[in-house]
């Protein structure tokens, strides 16, 4: 029985469309996604830059709205959020649903001590009184590892080094207990010793919590230590998703079958790295057929003519392709 068939989701996306512009520049930056997320599970959003991973991020929770058009459904507790107020939105944000953003430097306020950024979330979003608020706080960052976490409450970003910052920031984001987090490469500007000790943060705070969470990331190593569930995206669309062990073992789609190449532990030592020949078609000119077939190496005719739908054959699996790949177990990961 798989994870999915035991819980009910608490996140459910259903042909989430997000597009910029209009006329001729009109960017279709998220096409038809769709997925959904369990409590205490981890769903891992990869692709190249520019997939559309972190406009589908904001679009759950309305802020593509302010610079295009958001359609589609995603069901958050029953209720349909695309059509929710921006009242309504901006008290499900920080609080039910919180989110990491991709420039967490930026997302800090530098006037605000550490300790006033965690009580305005805590004050917007529970009934906490003063002193309950202030050991939450603290809590928040011990739970993080920062350390002397009571005397750093008192401190500005400036005063942190970029890992305690970023540590930081999710002790904000998780500071009312949130239900689901929506991380937005938390990790891509740290050194990797720092990267794998958030990962590690985030993976046992979600179990620890319960709380559902949508990684997003272009880096397959990562999906692979911390998720569950993975979508890839490909020029606005998801084109291969599943259960990690199964997609990373054997990914069906060229274009996760490139990616998995392009990753250094895949390889053997002093062989030259592998990179997916050619760059993604521009939003505002996709092809007709499917997006991928300029740089596949199994496209036929058929792939300039038609563009693959995502089709669940298994049940387990979907793919958007007219020739899955075929790969033995031990072929990639
Ligand atoms: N506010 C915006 N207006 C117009 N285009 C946008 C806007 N935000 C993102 N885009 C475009 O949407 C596409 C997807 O971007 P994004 O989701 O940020 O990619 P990534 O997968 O790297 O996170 C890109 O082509 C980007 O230029
Ligand atoms: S549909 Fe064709 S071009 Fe697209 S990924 Fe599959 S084989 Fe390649
Ligand atoms: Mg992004």
């Amino acid at each position: 029985m798989t994870l999915k068939s035991v819980h009910s989701p608490i996140l459910q996306v259903e042909d989430l469309c997000t597009t910029f512009g209009s006329g001729i520049a009109t960017i279709p930056a998220v096409r038809d996604v769709s997925f959904s997320v369990n409590k205490g599970e981890i769903l891992g959003l990869v692709g190249e830059s520019g997939s559309g991973k972190s406009v589908t991020l904001r679009s759950l929770l309305g802020l593509s709205r302010r610079y295009g058009e958001t359609t589609g459904s995603v069901y958050w507790k029953g209720d349909n959020l695309v059509v929710r107020s921006e009242a309504d939105m901006r008290r499900i944000r920080g609080g039910e649903i919180a989110m990491i953003f991709q420039e967490p430097m930026t997302s800090l306020n530098p006037l605000l001590t550490v300790g006033m950024q965690i009580d305005e979330t805590l004050k917007a979003h529970t009934a906490m009184n003063a002193s309950e608020r202030k050991a939450r706080a603290v809590e928040m960052l011990d739970l993080v590892g920062i350390p002397a976490a009571r005397s750093r409450l008192g401190e500005y970003p400036h005063q942190f080094s970029g890992g305690m910052r970023q540590r930081v920031m999710i002790a904000i984001a998780l500071a009312a207990r949130p239900q689901l987090l929506l991380a937005d490469e938390p990790t891509t500007a740290l050194d990797v010793t720092i990267q794998a000790q958030i990962l590690d943060l985030i993976l046992s705070l979600a179990k620890d919590f319960d709380m559902g969470v949508v990684l997003v990331t272009h880096d397959l190593g990562v999906v692979a230590q911390t998720c569950d569930q993975v979508a890839v995206m490909y020029a606005g669309r998801i084109v291969e998703q599943g259960a990690v062990r199964q997609v990373l073992r054997a990914p069906q789609h060229p274009y996760t079958v490139g990616l998995m190449r392009s990753v250094p532990e895949n390889v053997p030592p002093r062989t030259p790295l592998y990179s997916i020949p050619g760059t993604p078609p521009s939003l505002l000119s996709l092809p007709e057929g499917c997006a991928f077939s300029a740089r596949c190496p199994q496209k036929t005719v058929l792939c300039e003519q038609s563009r693959p739908h995502l089709t669940n054959e298994t049940g387990e699996r979907a793919v958007a392709c007219f020739s899955r790949v075929e790969t033995q177990g031990d072929a990639v990961a």
